[in-house]
């Protein structure tokens, strides 16, 4: 039986998760699926800024280091993020941009491993990883070397020079989700530690870091953790390792004690460390509103009907825009990707302009990818019903064509 809109508004009314979208600021009549890039804005994250700057700030001043927890920001929603992520709480720390705690720990793996010069990595991962272990390479000059390889071959590729794999688990083109266990274990079986880059697997996937037994990893909050533009990033470093090595970043926040005002570094023992300066508490507050919307969602509920919207997708582009030259790039089998779906298409840019007009919004990955982000908390069935029609119009009416798409903004 062929799929209706009608069938969708049903399903949707019966979502575990539909209540979820209420908590979201959207605006009326837009489809956001760009929840890959920046999520949504949580409504309590308003109220939570609005009461940071009008009471915390304002009146409590610098005392609200002390008597708003201000200075346990980091740790305190880092041991929230563990729960999504499967690490204990004195394992993960909210800190800096995910770059720089990719040099941070990559750095830390490097010490870990003095024999060996190699850091592999996805050549087509997002490319600000690759950026950060050259320039940390540079940086040390010691004859390190980054390696690439790719999908195909990269578990291969591990062999018993490599220091440190640092890996995407999902990609974020294509949504293809590595096997996290898997490669895992065949890094330790070489020798090697790994780093995990989470950035579209926190609060898209259920993730389990201790099972796999990972050595470190990072992730971004203005993804799926709907923590705001620019939220602070975290980080992973399993209990194993701390202490055993030292980040580079020797600030004080990150000092044993940093209120003694010691004047040489003396490295905390624990997660801290990871830390440099003083962190930015408009941000860590804003995150902490999304974290703590996704507690409470079951992640497996949200895999669940991540997978179903993606298989909707692809099942309604087959059926209603096959004529117009979109090639899937995401794996069809729904347990091979993450939370989006991309299509390659040689006039994608333009056509995302077009739709993005229609307020049906994705992004643009040069040279020539479309992906629309599939955000369990807030989008609904009915809204890919209408991305899909939304498309099916901008390429049938060739709208486009028109000579306004074609210029390129700063940020696709
Ligand atoms: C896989 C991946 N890593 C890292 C980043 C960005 O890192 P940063 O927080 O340093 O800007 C992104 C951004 O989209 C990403 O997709």
């Amino acid at each position: 039986m062929a799929l209706t809109r009608e069938s969708l508004v049903t399903r949707d009314a019966n979502d575990p998760l539909g209540k979820f979208r209420d908590e979201f600021t959207l605006p009326d009549g837009v489809i956001y699926l760009d929840g890959n890039s920046l999520g949504a804005m949580p409504g309590a994250a308003k109220e939570r800024i609005e009461t940071l700057v009008s009471k915390e700030w304002a009146q409590d001043l610098v005392t609200s280091w002390n008597v708003n927890g201000w200075f346990d920001l980091p740790a305190r929603i880092g041991a929230k993020i563990a729960r999504l992520i499967g690490a204990r709480e004195n394992e993960v720390l909210v800190t800096d941009s995910t770059g720089i705690n990719l040099y941070k720990l990559l750095s830390m793996a490097l010490e870990l491993r003095p024999d060996r010069k190699i850091i592999l990595m996805e050549g087509s991962n997002f490319p600000t990883d690759n950026y950060i272990a050259q320039g940390l390479v540079r940086q040390l000059g010691q004859g390190h070397e980054v390696r690439f390889a790719e999908k195909h071959d990269f578990e291969a590729q591990i062999t018993p020079d490599i220091a440190v794999v640092a890996l995407t688990q999902v990609h974020y083109k294509t949504g293809h989700v590595y096997d996290m266990d898997k490669i895992t274990e065949r890094a330790h079986d070489a020798g090697a530690l790994i780093c995990w880059d989470l950035c579209h697997s926190a609060g898209a996937l259920p993730v389990n870091l201790e099972a796999a037994k990972a050595d470190f990893a990072v992730g971004c909050g203005y993804k799926y953790l709907n923590g705001g533009p620019g939220a602070p990033a975290f980080l992973y470093v399993a209990k194993r390792h701390q202490g055993q090595a030292q980040q580079p970043l020797t600030g004080w926040w990150g000092h044993a004690e940093p209120f003694a005002f010691e004047r040489d570094y003396r490295p905390a023992g624990d997660i801290r460390q990871l830390m440099s300066g003083t962190q930015p508490v408009l941000s860590l507050a804003a995150l902490e509103t999304g974290v703590d919307m996704m507690l409470r969602a079951d992640m497996h509920v949200v895999r669940e009907k991540s997978m179903a919207l993606g298989d909707l997708f692809i099942a309604l582009m087959e059926e209603q825009c096959a004529p117009y030259g979109f090639e899937l790039i995401s794996p069809k089998n729904a347990q091979d990707r993450g939370s989006q779906i991309a299509f390659a298409h040689p006039q994608g840019y333009a056509i995302m302009q077009a739709l993005i007009e229609k307020r049906i919004i994705g992004d643009f990955r040069a040279p020539d990818v479309m992906r629309f982000g599939l955000t369990p908390l807030y989008t609904r069935h009915v809204d890919v019903w209408d991305a899909v029609q939304g498309i099916k119009t901008v390429m049938e009416q060739n709208l486009w064509k028109n000579p306004r798409f074609a210029k390129r903004d700063g940020v696709t």
